[in-house]
């Protein structure tokens, strides 16, 4: 992507990604697309419509949604999809699935077009631990972003090569995901990147609980607070 390019945002947005786009960096125009808060909070067909035009680059959405809190239909998502494969195969899709784990049966977009898609996920939420700045990003082996970099115009190539032949004797070889390993940290300090050594075990602990519940304790209980805890809310507010 380049600078001025236009990109669609899932609206109403975590305002971070209303305010990423139009730093200096990026400068990008903005499309909203945007949810029926009648139904659900889904897309319906006609919004999906505004990405058939090839100027957009890009779709950021966050799902399930933040301030909404619904995630995609399994039939909305497959309509999106299938839209994608026929009509937009290079549409760039980032998602921000940190909610998708509080949602029974969820399924991400990373699932449904893996080679289209950037998924973003952050421990902070499900875990309860926003201060440890425990995220993650995740592309598919295969995916349009390594086959984009292969098929830049030569003069394209020849600046990217420069800028990560700092990391590799090969530059053009350079993965997208590890591109952005490198970028996090100014390429230079790429043997820096990542997260720290303490971040790295809590991480590991709490993916090893998830992956050893298997009878789904932790978010059982989880979900139970946070729906008492709801509740107890909406009582302060006279709701029922
Ligand atoms: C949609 C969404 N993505 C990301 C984050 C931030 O996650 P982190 O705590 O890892 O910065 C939030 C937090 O409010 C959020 O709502």
């Amino acid at each position: 992507m380049h600078k001025g390019d236009t990109v669609a945002l899932g609206a109403p947005i975590f305002t971070p990604y209303l305010e990423i786009p139009e730093i200096n960096d990026y400068q990008f125009k903005i499309i909203d697309l945007l949810p029926d808060e009648e139904d659900e909070w889904q897309y319906k067909a006609s919004e999906l419509d505004k990405l058939r035009d090839p100027a957009v680059k890009a779709f950021f959405l966050v799902n399930p949604g933040n301030p909404s809190s619904f995630a995609i239909r399994p039939s909305a998502l497959e309509y999106f999809a299938n839209f994608v494969r026929t009509e937009r195969p290079d549409l760039i899709i980032i998602t921000d699935d940190v909610y998708g784990t509080f949602v029974n049966g969820f399924r991400s977009l990373m699932a449904v077009l893996p080679s289209n898609t950037i998924g973003v996920y952050s421990y902070s939420k499900y875990f309860g631990c926003t201060g440890w700045r425990l995220g993650i990003v995740a592309v598919h082996q295969d995916n349009i972003f390594d086959k984009r970099i292969a098929e830049l115009p030569e003069a394209d190539c020849q600046a990217l090569n420069e800028r990560y032949g700092k990391v590799s004797l090969q530059p053009e070889k350079i993965k997208f995901i590890d591109r952005m390993v490198a970028d996090s940290r100014q390429i230079a300090l790429n043997h820096t990147a990542g997260l720290s050594l303490p971040q790295q075990v809590q991480m590991v602990l709490f993916s090893m609980l998830s992956l050893m519940d298997t009878e789904d304790r932790y978010r059982q209980a989880t979900l139970a607070i946070l729906q008492k805890r709801l509740e107890a809310l909406f009582r302060g507010m006279g709701l029922e």
